[in-house]
């Protein structure tokens, strides 16, 4: 049986050796790599983001430039390890300059987050910044009002809207009201959702 048309009938990894071959957008004409995603496939958390900037489309790798580091803080903060969680992006080729991905950008990778959405099976999403908040749950207010929520999604799935790492890396106060002192209220949240009702799966485990 041929499932090369459906993203859905792939596995993980077959999926991410056909978003690596994607030309589906005039994305893939400018990108230096798909940066498809990565970490534990059976995470009970995912990230989403918008899309690679500079230093991820060099490297194929999501979130490892300066909003990486800034990410990686915030989850260090709560404990909370790369090895535990998959990050992925509504689009998965950068946007030349970092501009906000074009709404037919996100519909031609759309087949692709839903496929990893589905194969990884989170318990919860955390969409970073409004675009891919405003992606998975149009309608969404702004992230100024919504970070910290959790919005009942499809089949028991959450998504919890945070502000986009790079937001912190423009508003660097830490004082009461400031977007890092909100993040890091959102994340201990996220922490004892997690504590809850995670299932603690860790890359040791599998
Ligand atoms: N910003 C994003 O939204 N995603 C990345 O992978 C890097 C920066």
């Amino acid at each position: 049986m041929n499932h090369t048309d459906d993203p859905y009938a792939l596995t993980l990894e077959a999926l991410e050796e056909r978003v690596n071959r994607c030309t589906q957008c005039p994305l893939s004409e400018t990108r230096t790599h798909v940066v498809f995603g990565e970490g534990n496939a059976q995470a009970d958390l995912m990230l989403v983001g918008e899309g690679p900037g500079e230093v991820e489309d060099n490297t194929g790798h999501p979130f490892v430039g300066p909003a990486g580091h800034k990410l990686d803080d915030v989850l260090a903060s709560v404990g909370i390890s790369r090895a535990e969680i998959y990050i992925t992006n509504v689009v998965k080729c950068r946007p030349p300059g970092n501009r906000v991905p074009a709404k037919k950008e996100m519909e031609a990778c759309d087949p692709y987050l839903e496929a990893q959405i589905a194969l990884i099976n989170p318990k919860l999403i955390v969409t970073l910044g409004n675009t891919p908040t405003q992606w998975l749950v149009p309608g969404a207010g702004g992230i100024t009002h919504i970070h910290g929520t959790f919005i009942p999604w499809r089949g028991g799935i959450e998504i919890v809207p945070m502000f986009h790492p790079s937001y912190l890396l423009r508003y660097p106060s830490r004082s009461k009201g400031s977007p890092k002192y909100l993040t890091w209220m959102d994340i201990k949240k996220v922490r004892e959702w997690l504590d809850e009702h995670g299932r603690n799966r860790s890359s040791d485990d599998v």
